[in-house]
């Protein structure tokens, strides 16, 4: 298991360019299942939650090659509707193939999914609304069976703005009979970028975005050439880094809009940001002043997925901050390490109440989720001294060459594998 070795207290200076979004590009290669042409995914993120949907794909009998940095699946050859249960615990993810693997085979055997352990993360929005197109489903130790003669359009009234199941549900009703609406569907930039996706494949999905998407189910997808929109929550990451440690970044190949949340804390915290077209330069010198409550909704409200990064920059700025996360109630897991680096936080439910210090102290600390580990990583680059942050497999998940980029801003972190 890797482990990165920090030693902290430099500033970032420098320029980096932002990957494609992990959460746009795992639902679009559930989606190529769905035709039997090439699909080309143009500059695809080099994480293990995308190689582990491309292992899965090969599973199921779908071909899959890197051309550089562009990643080509043809499924021409996908013969297999089960999903094994050994790839399906590794990446939640694996739950969005439902969709389009029962689209193509009328079948779809899964393992109730697994991903990073922040909570109950269930899966009943999803299952009803296959059910409501069609779909029979049953449990059989530990897997999921769907089973449909044809699937057809039809009304779904999500009870929460789920990405997951819209997206699910997206995948399965863009080849069903007949017109689908999704109501109350979750308004993520990436829940556009898969409609924008799947139409460039000739389907008819309007209305992602606006809290009510309609598909016109078509016979044929057919293959294409996609560059998904840049990760908003690596773009996150690196400016909350920035922040914490002081200096001056830009990230390049970016969204602005994507992140308007998160910019107008770190600008109400004190930081200077500046946008010009796909480019965010942010600012600091100094030590930031805490916002005093920051609360987890879904898009475009404040992302869970940023959450523990800007907890940890409360924890360094002067004054007091209470962080609510209203999405999933185990998302608090770093805050024990953050505590070893010298944090004042105490989590009462789903409240973090954080008391400014001066600095964090380097420590040894795990990394126990994509997000906490990300976290912990730019807490040892703001630190004083040295740091381990250990168990990084969980980083790798979702940040590609996080330490390269990191080196590049000039933080000193080397990866060790032991
Ligand atoms: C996706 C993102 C994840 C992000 C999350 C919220 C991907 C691959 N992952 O996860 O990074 O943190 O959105 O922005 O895109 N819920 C139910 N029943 C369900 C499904 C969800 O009750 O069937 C609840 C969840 O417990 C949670 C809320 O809905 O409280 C939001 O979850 P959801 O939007 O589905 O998140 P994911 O799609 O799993």
């Amino acid at each position: 298991m890797d482990k990165y070795i920090i030693n902290g207290g430099n500033k970032l200076y420098g320029s980096i360019d932002i990957q494609t979004a992990k959460n746009s590009v795992l639902p679009i290669l559930a989606a190529t299942v769905l035709t039997d042409d090439k699909v080309r995914i143009i500059n695809a993120p080099n994480i293990t939650d995308a190689k582990n949907m491309v292992k899965i794909l090969s599973r199921l009998g779908c071909k899959a090659v890197f051309e550089g940095n562009d990643l080509i699946i043809d499924s021409s050859f996908a013969d297999n509707h089960e999903i094994p249960s050994e790839l399906a615990h590794e990446l939640r993810s694996s739950v969005f193939l439902l969709g389009s693997v029962i689209s193509r085979f009328h079948m779809a055997k899964i393992a109730y999914p697994g991903g990073c352990d922040i909570g109950l993360r269930p899966v009943d929005l999803h299952l009803t609304g296959l059910k409501r197109l069609g779909v029979e489903i049953s449990e059989e130790s530990g897997y999921i069976v769907c089973k449909c003669d044809k699937l057809h359009g039809n009304e779904i009234m999500l009870d929460c703005p789920s990405v997951g199941a819209t997206e699910n549900i997206m995948l399965a009703a863009v080849k069903a009979e007949g017109v689908t609406i999704i109501k109350n569907s979750a308004r993520e930039p990436e829940i556009e970028d898969l409609q924008r996706f799947l139409n460039c494949m000739g389907a008819k999905v309007r209305g992602a975005g606006s809290g009510t998407i309609i598909i016109e189910g078509v016979k044929k997808l057919s293959g294409c050439e996609f560059l998904p929109i840049p990760d908003r929550i690596e773009s996150g990451t690196f400016l909350v880094a920035a922040a914490m440690c002081g200096g001056e970044i830009e990230i390049k190949h970016t969204c602005a809009e994507n992140i308007s949340s998160l910019l107008h804390k770190l600008r109400e915290n004190g930081c200077k940001i500046r946008i010009n077209n796909d480019k965010i330069v942010l600012e600091n010198n100094r030590r930031l002043m805490s916002v005093k409550s920051i609360e987890t909704q879904p898009y475009p409200g404040f992302p869970t997925d940023l959450q523990a990064q800007i907890t940890a920059l409360c924890c360094i700025c002067r004054g007091q901050s209470i962080i609510t996360e209203n999405l999933f109630e185990t998302r608090f897991k770093y805050v024990p390490e953050l505590r070893r680096m010298g944090a004042d936080i105490t989590v009462i439910n789903r409240n973090a109440f954080v008391r400014g210090v001066d600095g964090f102290k380097g420590a040894t600390v795990v990394a126990h989720d994509l997000r906490g580990g990300a976290a912990l990583v730019s807490a040892a680059l703001a630190a004083e001294g040295r740091s381990e942050v250990l168990d990084i497999s969980h980083i790798d998940r979702g940040y590609g060459s996080f330490e390269y980029k990191l080196r590049m801003l000039g933080g000193d972190i080397v990866r060790v594998t032991v």
